[in-house]
């Protein structure tokens, strides 16, 4: 199964101190969709950094490319 998904975000969201774990400490959510230990913010929204508006770019296998346009090709299945 592939999933495509939109995320415009270049960063975190931090949660409010009633959120954080006494434990482990300062937790942010990732909203950029690359950590590697999503929904956890890892520093992989770093890679974001220098995105222009208005490109679409793909990110795989660590590396970052642009496309014109993103194909899905519907399959026929209902969910
Ligand atoms: S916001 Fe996604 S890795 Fe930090």
């Amino acid at each position: 199964m592939t999933r495509l998904v939109e995320l415009e975000e270049q960063g975190p969201r931090k949660l409010d101190a009633s959120d954080i774990d006494d434990e482990k400490g300062d937790i942010a959510v990732c909203r950029c969709g690359l950590s590697d230990s999503f929904p956890f913010c890892d520093g992989s929204h770093r890679a974001t950094i220098d995105e222009d508006d208005g490109t679409t770019y793909v990110y795989e296998d660590g590396e970052r490319r642009e496309v014109e346009r993103v194909v899905t090709v519907d399959d026929g299945e209902d969910e």
